[in-house]
C-alpha cells in the first residue's frame, strides 16, 4: 500500500492532503460533521454491510458504524484511514475493515455486494465524465434494494489565509441547480430523495493548504429498485 505524505498531482484525480494525519486533532480535519447529514444518517435505516467511500479520516464513520453491521472505509489515504481505525473503539472494531483504493478505478469488491454506499464532501470534485464512472462502479457494488446516501457540494467557496481564492485545478464547480440535474440524471434508474443544506464558512486550518470553506449542498438517499 502507498503512503501519501506529499501533495498528489490532481489532474491523477487524486485529491487527498498530503499531510500526516497522525500529526493532527483527534477530531477530523473537515469538522464535527454537517447537522443535517448527521440527522439524515441517524433516522436512516442502516443494516447489512456498507461502503464508506473517501471516508478520509472518519468525520461519520463512527455514526456509520453504529447502526451498520460492517463498514468498508476507504480511501486513497493510508494515513487519514490510519486515523480513523485508532479513533475507532474497540468494540467496534470487529465490525470495521479499512481498504485503500482510487473510486476513479474499478473497485475491488465483487458486483452486489453491500447493502448500503455513503460518501461526503468528495463527488463535486470530480469532472462530470469520473463522476459518472464512480456513480456506475457504486451501482455495480451495491445490492439490488440497497441504498446510497451521499452528499454533493454546490457553489464552492474557497479562501486561503492570504485573501486570494484556493483553487482545485479543473475543478467542475457546480450550482445547486446543475448538481440537482446531475444527481438526478445519474440515479435515474433509483427511487431517489434529495434535500438542500449549506456548510455556512468555516475555517479548515488543518488542511492543507488552510482554508475558509463555504457551500450549498444536496444530499441524496437513493434506493436501488429490485429490479432496475
Ligand atoms: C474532503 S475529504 C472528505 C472526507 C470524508 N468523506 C468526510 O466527509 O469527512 C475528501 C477525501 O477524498 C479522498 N480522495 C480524494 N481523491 C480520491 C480518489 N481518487 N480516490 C479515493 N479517495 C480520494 C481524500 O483523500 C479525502 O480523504
Amino acid at each position: 500500500m502507498k503512503k501519501i505524505i506529499r501533495k498528489p498531482e490532481q489532474d491523477q484525480h487524486i485529491f487527498s492532503e498530503g499531510i500526516d494525519y497522525s500529526k493532527t486533532e483527534k477530531t477530523s480535519i473537515w469538522g464535527t460533521g454537517d447537522k443535517d447529514t448527521l440527522e439524515l444518517l441517524k433516522k436512516t435505516e442502516i443494516r447489512g454491510r456498507w461502503l464508506n467511500l473517501a471516508a478520509g479520516d472518519g468525520r461519520y464513520n463512527l455514526t456509520l458504524l453504529e447502526k451498520a453491521n460492517y463498514v468498508v472505509a476507504s480511501d486513497i489515504d493510508e494515513s487519514a484511514l490510519n486515523k480513523l481505525r485508532q479513533n475507532t473503539p474497540n468494540t467496534l472494531k470487529p465490525k470495521l475493515k479499512t481498504e485503500v483504493f482510487d473510486i476513479t478505478k474499478k473497485f475491488p469488491f465483487e458486483n452486489n455486494s453491500f447493502d448500503g454506499v455513503f460518501c461526503t464532501g468528495t463527488l463535486h470534485i470530480f469532472s462530470r465524465e469520473i463522476l459518472e464512472s464512480i456513480i456506475i462502479e457504486i451501482d455495480r457494488v451495491l445490492k439490488y434494494g440497497g441504498k446510497v446516501l451521499i452528499d454533493f457540494a454546490a457553489d464552492v467557496k474557497r479562501i486561503r489565509w492570504d485573501g486570494k481564492p484556493y483553487i482545485i485545478k479543473d475543478e467542475p464547480k457546480y450550482t445547486l441547480a446543475e448538481a440537482r440535474t446531475t444527481l438526478k440524471d445519474s440515479f435515474r434508474k433509483y427511487k431517489i430523495k434529495m434535500y438542500e443544506s449549506d456548510v455556512p464558512e468555516e475555517l479548515l486550518k488543518e488542511a492543507n493548504p488552510p482554508y475558509k470553506f463555504s457551500c450549498n449542498f444536496i444530499l441524496l438517499i437513493a434506493d436501488k429498485k429490485i429490479n432496475c
